[in-house]
């Protein structure tokens, strides 16, 4: 039987900061995750840090490889009618967003629980949560090896994503669930080829939404709102090209669309989820256990980070100090930020797909607010500074 201070179930951004910020403040903790080391480093996400995550992660040590490789990024467009319409960012905000990827953070996060020897157990399978309303909770799982093991603890974290075992402990009756399913998925690309433009480009059209993004100066992040029931083996290489290239159709001649050999696709739902409370008892929820956002708002990981930020001072507070504060009022502290990243998330996939189930009236509405955002400096203010992110509370 092992025993540590925090069981960590999850070794996702929100997981492996959470173990890095404890570690850091001299706090034991164990990372249990269900896939390979190799699967996480791989998995293809978003790749947008707003500027409070990337300031988290240089603060702490662990910005050598975003500061050198991350894109900094002063601006973003807004495409409909086939005109860009440029937010800037940072004209409007003072801050920047970088564009690197989430498994890049998820990289560096785990190389530097290797060089400091912070364990992650990864192959971890039937991982159950046991004793939650009691001091001493804990977690029994079968090890890589197959071996059956418990881990007891003083605290649980469930960083396990949407669809892990962590949310699903918590008796239903002990809370409350918020749920949107949105009629549309986006079909995402990666592939060899320079960006076409050097900013990212949100753009609404009559066949549906699409968005350039990027990776590197050699890699080209790409996306098409797709039916929510869309099967990937219908999308040919060419078939993506040729609908990118009508979306993305513009005026503006600093744009071509690039093509290249396609690296990785697939198909990714869209959602809006909250659960209330985000703990119960000693479980505490952080990042897409507790919450999605459809990825529109570029707001899935900054949100998990700003999580396990809170999460770890209020870890600190109780097992360091023994004060209950604030992980009393830690989900209260995180809900906040999670609703306005929700209103936030809503309003822009609202604003940019097209909707199967809207009407005539609905449509004029989308498009006067499209216009608006793009020509009221108020309007794009306030999507600016959403977007680049709010200070951490
Ligand atoms: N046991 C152990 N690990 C599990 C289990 C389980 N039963 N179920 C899921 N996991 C692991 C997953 O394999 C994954 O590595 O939990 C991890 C959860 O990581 P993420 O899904 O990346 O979630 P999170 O860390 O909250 O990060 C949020 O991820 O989904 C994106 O867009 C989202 O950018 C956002 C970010
Ligand atoms: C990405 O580059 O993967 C990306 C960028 C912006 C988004 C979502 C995803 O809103």
């Amino acid at each position: 039987m092992a025993r540590t201070q925090v069981g960590i179930i999850g070794a996702g951004p929100a997981g492996l900061l959470l173990s890095y910020l404890l570690h850091s403040e001299g706090i034991e903790a164990v990372v249990l995750e269900a896939r390979s080391r190799e699967y996480v480093e791989k998995r293809v996400r978003a790749g947008v840090c707003e500027h409070p995550t990337v300031e988290l992660l240089r603060e702490i040590g662990v910005g050598t490889r975003l500061d050198a490789e991350g894109l900094p990024h002063q601006g973003f467009s807004l495409r409909f009618d086939g005109q860009d319409h440029r937010i800037a960012i940072t004209e409007l905000t003072g801050k920047t967003i970088t564009v690197y990827g989430q498994q890049e953070v998820v990289k560096d996060l785990i190389a530097a629980h290797e060089e400091r020897g912070w364990p992650i157990e990864f192959e971890v399978s039937e991982v159950a949560l046991h004793d939650l309303e009691t001091k001493n909770p804990h977690i029994t799982y079968r090890d890589v090896d197959g071996v059956e093991r418990r881990l007891d603890c003083d605290v649980l974290a469930g960083c396990d994503g949407f669809h892990g075992v962590s949310r699903p402990s918590i008796p239903a009756e002990r809370a409350k669930m918020f749920n949107r399913d949105y009629p549309f998925a986006w079909l995402g690309v990666l592939a060899r080829t320079p960006p076409s433009h050097e900013e990212l480009i949100y753009t609404h059209h009559p066949r549906g939404f699409a968005l350039h993004s990027m990776r590197s100066p050699e890699v080209t992040r790409l996306y098409l709102q797709v039916p929510h029931d869309e099967k990937i083996d219908d999308w040919s290489d060419d078939r993506i090209w040729s609908e990118l290239a009508e979306r993305l159709e513009t005026s503006n001649k600093d744009f071509s669309l690039r093509e290249g050999p396609i690296l990785d696709k697939g198909i990714t739902p869209m959602r809006s989820f909250v659960i209330e409370p985000m703990s119960h008892g000693r479980l505490f929820l952080a990042g897409d256990a507790a919450h999605i956002v459809p990825p529109t708002g570029a707001k899935g990981m900054n949100l998990a980070v700003a999580d396990v930020r809170v999460l770890s001072r209020a870890l600190v507070e109780l097992l360091q100090h023994k004060r209950t504060e604030l992980v009393e009022s830690y989900s209260d502290t995180c809900l906040k930020r999670v609703w306005r990243a929700e209103h936030f998330s809503w309003y822009m996939t609202s604003m940019l797909h097209v909707d199967p189930t809207a009407d005539d009236f609905d449509r004029r509405l989308q498009l006067s607010q499209l216009r608006y955002t793009a020509s009221s400096r108020a309007a794009a203010t306030s999507l600016a500074e959403n977007y680049a992110g709010l200070p951490f509370v």
